[in-house]
């Protein structure tokens, strides 16, 4: 596994490009086991390059950026019992230069959930992930599916921009009670970690209203919100349909995001779930590429 510390040593990959695609998982570190997964799941694609990156442009004013959990050596530690074969960690001065320089602004699948909440936030990561691509020149790159709205997001962004890559949405990846692995967890203490559950438990709610038959957004909706009374505030449980994010009074056959966000003590906690409604069934379904890669 090389270590790229620097744009300036990008050149190595060209070496490694003549073997076989470059896959790219980027990331932000603080690496646990979801990140783990996404890294095992582009192997099957390729050589794994992942970034590892605290963007700053992804963070308003007020949020978490500078307590964001930064350990490089344990980070590198976990890759290198990956098949991971480059790790890119450049600094910010590799990957923003000039005051002025170009951004991208996300489409209309920000404009709800947390992009109607984090102002600027998805331009910061398609900014970040569109600069990736560039340096990083992959022909594939997975997104975990907790983060929906952004894999979303980077979908739009790919076709409307046509950019060469594919893009893979992979299953979230869970703790055996069901807690969504997040690096935000490592805010969490006993008590705090205990009431997170309540994200998961929403989201197995608002299913369990889908599977009884109920169609009612508001419902649906309704029976999320009551699970969540274990956070300490909440920013939203919402049904939207997907691809495009669009709110929806009723549910029909198609494909729905079940989608909360919620704090719990210091953290800022998200979960999603992608459902696909047939015929009185609801399974899991992919976000990405239409959605059939449900447990990819
Ligand atoms: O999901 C993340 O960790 C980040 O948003 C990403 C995609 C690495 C961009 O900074």
């Amino acid at each position: 596994m090389i270590v790229l510390r620097g744009s300036g040593e990008l050149g190595r990959l060209e070496a490694l490009r003549e073997n076989a695609p470059l896959v790219l998982v980027p990331t932000m570190g603080a690496l646990h086991e979801g990140h783990l997964t996404l890294v095992r799941q582009a192997a099957v694609h390729g050589q794994v390059v992942v970034t590892i990156f605290v963007n700053p442009t992804q963070f308003g004013p007020g949020e978490d950026f500078a307590a964001y959990p930064r350990d490089l050596d344990e980070d590198l530690r976990l890759l290198a019992g990956t098949p991971t074969v480059a790790v890119f960690a450049p600094a910010v001065g590799d990957v923003y230069g000039r005051p002025g320089e170009v951004t991208v602004r996300a489409g209309r699948r920000a404009e709800g959930l947390c992009g109607a909440l984090r102002p600027g936030h998805f331009d910061g990561v398609l900014t970040v992930v569109a600069k990736l691509f560039g340096m990083v020149r992959p022909s594939l790159a997975l997104f975990g599916r907790k983060d929906a709205q952004q894999c979303l997001v980077l979908e739009q962004m790919v076709h409307d921009l046509r950019l060469p890559v594919r893009l893979l949405d992979v299953p979230t990846v869970r703790e055996p009670d069901g807690l969504a692995m997040s690096s935000r967890n490592r805010y969490l203490d006993a008590g705090q970690r205990q009431r997170a559950l309540c994200l998961a438990r929403a989201l197995a709610a608002g299913r369990a209203c889908l599977a009884d038959g109920q169609r009612a957004t508001a419902a649906v909706e309704a029976a999320m919100r009551a699970e969540l009374v274990a956070a300490d505030s909440v920013d939203y449980a919402a049904v939207r349909l997907l691809p495009e994010l669009e709110m929806t009074a009723s549910i029909q056959d198609g494909r729905v995001l079940l989608a909360v966000a919620a704090r719990v003590g210091p953290a800022r906690l998200i979960d999603n779930l992608a459902l696909r409604v047939e015929r009185g069934a609801v399974m899991e379904a992919g976000l990405m590429g239409g959605g059939d890669a449900a447990g990819t």
